[in-house]
């Protein structure tokens, strides 16, 4: 039985005083009891990721995990401004968001790159978060599924069966910020899709890797997108900013 997972992506939000007032909020919110089976996690800039930490402590909240939004291909070295995948488990982090869209799009990041951080964040004893999803241009022209398989297909080639150990996230691009949520079915098709081609690899793991949705999860469309059988969660962007509506969502 695969948990349901709530991943909340702060990406370019948050400020010291707004992080407190969170984790404060959370902590309050989650006082009548946290849904048990289900892991959660928040993924803040990595400037705050010791706060939130420190936060985290200070209210006892065991059940909220610390992520990263993305982690660094190289281990060492001469890479300005790049984070590595040790100092993010120094810092507490069990999740790193590998190969956003947002990465790729704005940062040129290729599957091949996502991949090479997913090694580096499982050789650290971290979950990477890997991101896959096709463009509104790909799915009108009927090749969403092929993209987003494909994708896939690249980790499956790096990662092999250490992909046991990573969580996917499927977000399609068209979905993220937009409002525009994809149906809880169109969501199901294509997590039936990944886990499919998943299974050609290895049934084993197919069954095992969480697949996430992301892409304007909202309270209210929550409890639809993850009743279904291949949705193991969400990867939950600006909704998460809002801790009441993290809390819901965590409880959907
Ligand atoms: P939104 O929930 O804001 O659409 O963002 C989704 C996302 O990109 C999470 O990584």
């Amino acid at each position: 039985m695969r948990p349901l997972i709530v991943i909340g992506n702060w990406k370019l939000n948050g400020s010291l005083a707004r992080n407190q007032d969170w984790v404060k909020a959370v902590a309050h919110g989650m006082e009548s009891g946290i849904p048990s089976g289900r892991k959660f996690a928040v993924c803040p800039p990595f400037p705050y990721l010791q706060q939130c930490a420190q936060l985290i402590k200070e209210h006892s909240l065991a059940f909220l995990n610390l992520g990263a939004q993305d982690a660094s291909a190289h281990s060492s070295g001469a890479y300005t401004g790049e984070v590595s995948a040790s100092m993010l488990t120094e810092l507490g982090c069990t999740y790193v968001i590998v190969g956003h869209s947002e990465r790729r799009l704005l940062h040129h990041e290729i599957d091949e790159v996502g991949a090479a951080k997913a090694l580096q964040v499982l050789d650290h004893g971290m979950t990477p978060v890997i991101c896959v999803g096709e463009t509104a241009d790909e799915r009108n022209s009927g090749r969403a599924e092929a993209i987003v398989c494909g994708q896939v297909a690249k980790q499956v080639n790096v990662l092999q069966d250490r992909l046991a150990d990573c969580l996917i996230a499927y977000e399609p691009v068209w979905a993220i910020g937009t409002g525009k949520v994809a149906s809880a079915q169109v969501a199901q098709d294509m997590h039936r899709a990944i886990r499919l081609r998943l299974a050609e690899f290895d049934e084993d793991v197919a069954s095992h890797v969480g697949i996430l949705y992301g892409g304007s999860v909202k309270p209210d469309n929550a409890i639809e997108l993850f009743a279904m059988p291949d949705i193991d969660g969400g990867l939950v962007g600006g909704a998460s900013l809002n801790p009441q509506e993290f809390l819901a969502i965590c409880q959907a």
